[in-house]
């Protein structure tokens, strides 16, 4: 096959059915070099690495999305749709609506809310929610669960906005829509994933909160991510 024009790999075979993405190109190479073996880099255009590996012996591959929806939009739909990914968990950080999620909870996306008009633009679609895959969701459950990880199943915001101009929105994005906490991915994944007949999931570690105005280091961020890293790192086959 020809390479599609953000992913160089030249064989289908070079990238797992499922594939782990990060925002931060850095995080797919931290996560190939300590947690895979075996690993083959097929990706290196504009430096958004891409890996392919075993873990515990079963293939997966980790793959960076770049920051928001139009960035993970293009490269959630090359793997689904020219390189036959099945699988596509999107492993991030989110920024926390209510004290409830604290700093390095993990979430599960149960559905995202969004004011994109990302879906609407691809292909008509009204709806400002879209679900995660379900049977993506039980998987990661049942692993949180044996992994003995809590886990918050919610609501989340994708935002095409960080630097709001008015940060206190967000609380009545929390009160009006019951997010609570904000990205900026997981819409546009969740809506290719429907559209192609793919799986999505998305799985967050709060790496600030709005209401308390904590924030973590990206050095404390790369270690903390280990324990959402476990959870999907199962979903290898
Ligand atoms: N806003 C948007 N995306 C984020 C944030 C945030 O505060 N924190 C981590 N990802």
């Amino acid at each position: 096959m020809k390479p599609t024009p953000h992913i160089e790999a030249k064989n289908k075979d070079e990238i797992a059915k499922t594939v782990l993405m990060p925002g931060d190109p850095l995080r797919a190479k931290f996560i190939a070099d300590t947690f895979l073996e075996d690993v083959k880099q097929f990706n290196s255009v504009r430096n958004v690495l891409g890996y392919t590996g075993t873990y515990k012996g079963r293939r997966i591959s980790v793959m960076a999305s770049g920051m928001g929806m139009p960035s993970i939009g293009i490269y959630s739909y090359e793997l689904y749709k020219f390189y036959d990914v099945e699988n596509i968990i999107r492993i991030g950080s989110c920024g926390g609506y209510t004290p409830k999620v604290e700093l390095y909870d993990v979430i599960l996306a149960k559905d995202v809310w969004s004011e994109s008009s990302y879906a609407k633009v691809q292909n008509g679609y009204e709806s400002d929610v879209i679900e995660g895959t379900p049977e993506l969701n039980q998987r990661l459950i049942k692993y949180a669960n044996e992994l003995e990880i809590p886990m918050h199943i919610e609501r989340i915001h994708s935002s095409d906005v960080f630097y709001r101009e008015n940060f206190e929105e967000y609380k009545e994005i929390y009160e009006k829509h019951g997010c609570v906490a904000v990205e900026m991915e997981a819409f546009a994944l969740f809506h290719n994933a429907r559209v192609l007949g793919k799986n999505a999931a998305c799985l967050l570690t709060v790496s600030d909160n709005l209401t308390t105005q904590e924030a973590t280091t990206s050095e404390e961020r790369q270690n903390a991510f280990t324990n959402m890293m476990k959870i999907a790192l199962e979903m290898a086959e």
